[in-house]
């Protein structure tokens, strides 16, 4: 696929619409490489990749029920389920930290953070490209302490989010896609 036809066709594809097989190595591989070609002003490479496919994916749908036990001690169990079964919704999930620096003499935070939106959008196109689905989640685990430390994340980082990816299954809608002439004006001075 060439790239504008990934840009204009890219749709996020959620769950329950994501299936296996997943990427193998090779193609994973060229995911992250998509990942880490983001525009990155200071070359800060402000962003982490952190694969999580098998039997981790449990392991992270406990982290995530236990997080809404810390948050809700009250849940419910249909709600501590559904938290379990986040990331098996898909058979690679790959959670993006922005890993800025805001004490950066010369770069600012919002721009280390921008480039991790990129990064996260070049994983997205890279994996439409080899015909895979995939869709960018937050949610309340994103922001979660517990979820963070679970993951290994320190400091200043932040969780900018899950990419789920997987084989398409059946047929997702799709968001129609914003209307640029709508969203653009030429400035003449
Ligand atoms: C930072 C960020 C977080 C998002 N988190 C969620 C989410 O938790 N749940 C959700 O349904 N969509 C979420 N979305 C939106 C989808 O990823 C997707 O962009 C949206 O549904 C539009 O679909 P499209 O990508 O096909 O245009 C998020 C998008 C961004 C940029």
């Amino acid at each position: 696929m060439d790239a504008l036809a990934a840009l204009s066709t890219r749709h996020s594809i959620a769950p329950p619409f994501l299936t296996g097989p997943g990427p193998d190595e090779r193609m994973l591989t060229e995911i992250l490489a998509a990942g880490a070609s983001a525009p990155d002003h200071g070359r800060l490479r402000p962003w982490r990749f952190i694969v999580i496919r098998g039997e981790a994916r449990e392991r992270l749908g406990e982290v995530f029920a236990e997080a809404l036990v810390k948050r809700q001690p009250d849940a419910p169990a249909e709600a501590l389920e559904q938290e379990r079964g986040r990331p098996l919704r898909a058979p690679v999930v790959i959670a993006v930290v922005a890993r800025v620096d805001p004490q950066h003499p010369k770069i600012p935070e919002f721009e280390q953070v921008l480039s991790t939106g990129a990064a996260v959008e070049n994983i997205l196109l890279a994996a439409h490209a080899q015909g895979f689905g995939a869709k960018w989640l937050t949610g309340a685990n994103a922001y979660d302490d517990h979820v963070k430390a679970a993951l290994g994340l320190t400091g200043n980082d932040r969780l900018a989010g899950f990419v789920h990816l997987g084989t398409v299954d059946g047929k997702p809608p799709q968001v129609p896609h914003a209307d640029a002439r709508e969203l653009t004006v030429e400035w003449r001075g």
